[in-house]
């Protein structure tokens, strides 16, 4: 019998969020301060090292990873890593998010080194109130980027969007025409406390999973899908189309009871839930014992029991989490 993670709570761990870069072209304004510091190449996880996590988790049980960043697609090399992961036994689901702005480039390669499924984060349809958001992204390019992966074969293709009242929540319905109009699926995300962004005052912008399906019902009739899905989106489908309209409900809708996943940080940092600071120093270990898989599954056996029972986000603006989202692996 293999060995399997499984926390105090009983939770089954079998999803593991890695990320491969802190590093992004764009600086989206719930995501990053305008000017954010990187870390030093020496304290990222080499491609070789991260790959090794990767099997780790994968002969643990592990059958759901997804890469996220900052942006996995300006880490250089990203697609020997996703050949090398697309080929690891057990694993029955392999997605990437990303902001959507090199797949014109790159979406074949990630299809043909086994990546099955991409989560594209796209706020508004407006270009001025895209590069706003952004600060530095250019629509026409993700949306090409979009109909590129599209083109390219992937199993699924989701869209997600933060709305932030006041500033997007005017593009809700636009977003979901799109997507219906490309044959995606998207998801409303409420913006979680992570990091101190300058930018705005979160307890302004919050906009409920609630206030963003009420604008959608104002012109579509949405049934509540029993689906579930490796991540914590609920799900609505429409009627006379295939588009599934997802919420991730962070505030509004705690999904602590049912969360199957960890995220390493490209730091090498294993977190045990997204809202909380317990963590276990997976770089000390891959770097005290190169290559040796058996040390770092231990490591990973052993950090189970801090997996806190649920997050503690609140929506009055108090910053509860330092890192910021492109440290933690969106
Ligand atoms: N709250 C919610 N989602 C966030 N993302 C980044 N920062 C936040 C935040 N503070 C999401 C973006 C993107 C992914 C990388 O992480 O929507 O899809
Ligand atoms: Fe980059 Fe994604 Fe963060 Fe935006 S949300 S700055 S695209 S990592």
């Amino acid at each position: 019998m293999t060995e399997q993670l499984i926390d105090t709570f009983g939770r089954r761990v079998d999803y593991v969020r890695l990320s491969v870069t802190d590093r992004c072209d764009f600086r989206c304004v719930y995501c990053m301060s305008e000017d954010m510091t990187f870390l030093p190449r020496s304290e990222v996880l080499t491609l070789e090292e991260i790959g090794l996590v990767a099997r780790a988790f994968t002969e643990l049980g592990v059958k759901k990873l997804r890469l996220t960043g900052g942006e996995p697609l300006v880490r250089r090399d990203i697609t020997r890593l996703v050949s090398h992961i697309g080929q690891l036994p057990g694993l029955n689901d392999f997605a990437m998010t990303t902001n959507g702005a090199s797949l014109r480039k790159l979406a074949p390669e990630l299809v043909a080194g086994g990546l099955q499924r991409l989560n594209i984060s796209l706020d508004s349809l407006d270009a001025e109130l895209f590069r706003q958001l952004t600060r530095t992204g250019n629509l026409d390019k993700v949306i090409d980027g979009i109909r590129a992966a599209r083109d390219a074969g992937f199993q699924r293709i989701k869209l997600n969007a933060v709305i932030l009242k006041g500033r997007n929540d005017n593009e809700v319905l636009p977003l979901v025409e799109f997507a219906i109009a490309e044959g995606l699926d998207i998801s409303f995300i409420e913006e979680m406390p992570l990091g101190d962004v300058s930018d705005h005052c979160r307890s302004e912008t919050y906009c409920s999973s609630d206030d963003v399906k009420e604008r959608i019902e104002s012109r579509y009739r949405l049934t509540e899908s029993a689906e579930t899905t490796p991540g914590p989106s609920r799900y609505f489908s429409l009627e006379n189309s295939p588009t599934r309209i997802g919420f991730i409900s962070p505030h509004s809708h705690n999904f602590c009871g049912t969360c199957n996943r960890v995220r390493v940080t490209v730091e090498g940092r294993l977190l045990l839930c997204l809202g909380n600071e317990h963590s276990v120093d997976l770089r000390a270990v891959l770097r005290s014992y190169p290559g040796n898989i058996e040390r770092l599954k231990q490591a990973i056996l052993n950090a189970m029991p801090l997996k806190p029972e649920r997050h503690h986000f609140t929506t009055d603006g108090d910053v509860q989490v330092v890192r910021f989202m492109n440290m933690t692996g969106g």
